[in-house]
């Protein structure tokens, strides 16, 4: 099972940072998921709100500022004891750092709140300028961003990112617009949805999920992967499994 670092290693470290997916990498996560938005100056920059009010030591609408200011404001504030200043990272930076690595990653396109024009070409041109085509896997809860990806580039792999309510036959939902992969809350996941995934070929990873007992149901359901807050704990709690079951022990 996959462990990715939801918005980095962000129950430790500032989220969306390269603090926070440099440490991921070296807690051996397997990939990173990260969510990307567009600047005034139309740059593509990896943040979750819309605004840089619960991230940062500025407000303000992230469409409102160019890359030249947003890079002024600190996106460690939470997090003083790690570091006094850190910055709001482009997908640009990311992709050049991340092709260093083995890391797989998760882009959220975030177009549900704001559409911002173009945030998928941009996106995909930034992906494709650094050769990540087989090691992305490109989701958003606004599927049009998807149809929209696919538009510009068939090689990517796309994934269908859902709320709590979750989505009754979302295997059939995803073969038939081309997403190989159903992202699905944790509070949604169960047997008959995997069951109907594993049927037309989809496979899942699950957001959020943070403790052993959801690690152990996602097990159970032989899922793909995880996107967790705690890489570390994660992969130290898979690890610890396969020894017991190694030495007999479960
Ligand atoms: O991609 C899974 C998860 O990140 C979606 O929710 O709000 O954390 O972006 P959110
Ligand atoms: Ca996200």
């Amino acid at each position: 099972m996959k462990i990715f670092a939801h918005r980095g290693y962000s129950s430790l470290y500032p989220e969306n940072t390269m603090i926070a997916f440099k440490k991921a990498y070296e807690a051996s996560s397997d990939g990173i998921e990260l969510d990307v938005q567009l600047t005034k100056d139309g740059e593509v920059v990896i943040i979750h709100d819309e605004e840089v009010d619960r991230t940062t030591d500025k407000s303000g609408l992230v469409c409102e500022f160019t890359l030249k200011e947003l890079k002024e404001l600190n996106a460690g504030i939470k997090f003083p004891n790690i570091t006094p200043f850190t910055q709001i990272p482009t997908f640009e930076e990311y992709c050049q750092w991340v092709k260093t690595t083995n890391l797989i990653t998760n882009v959220e396109l975030k177009t549900g709140v704001i559409y911002y024009q173009e945030l998928e070409k941009k996106t995909i041109d930034i992906i494709v300028k650094y050769n990540l085509e087989k090691k992305v896997i490109i989701s958003s809860f606004n599927h049009l961003s998807l149809i929209d990806t696919a538009k510009y580039n068939q090689e990517l792999l796309l994934a269908a990112l859902v709320e709590h309510t979750g989505l009754k036959n979302a295997g059939y939902y995803c073969k038939k617009f081309g997403f190989s992969f159903f992202h699905p809350s944790y509070k949604s996941l169960n047997h008959e949805m995997v069951e109907e995934c594993n049927k037309h070929g989809i496979q899942l990873n699950v957001w959020t999920v943070n403790t052993q007992e959801e690690i152990d149901y996602c097990r159970l359901l032989k899922i793909n992967g995880i996107i967790t807050n705690f890489p570390k704990e994660a992969r130290e709690y898979i690890n610890s499994l396969k020894e017991k079951s190694e030495l007999g022990l479960v």
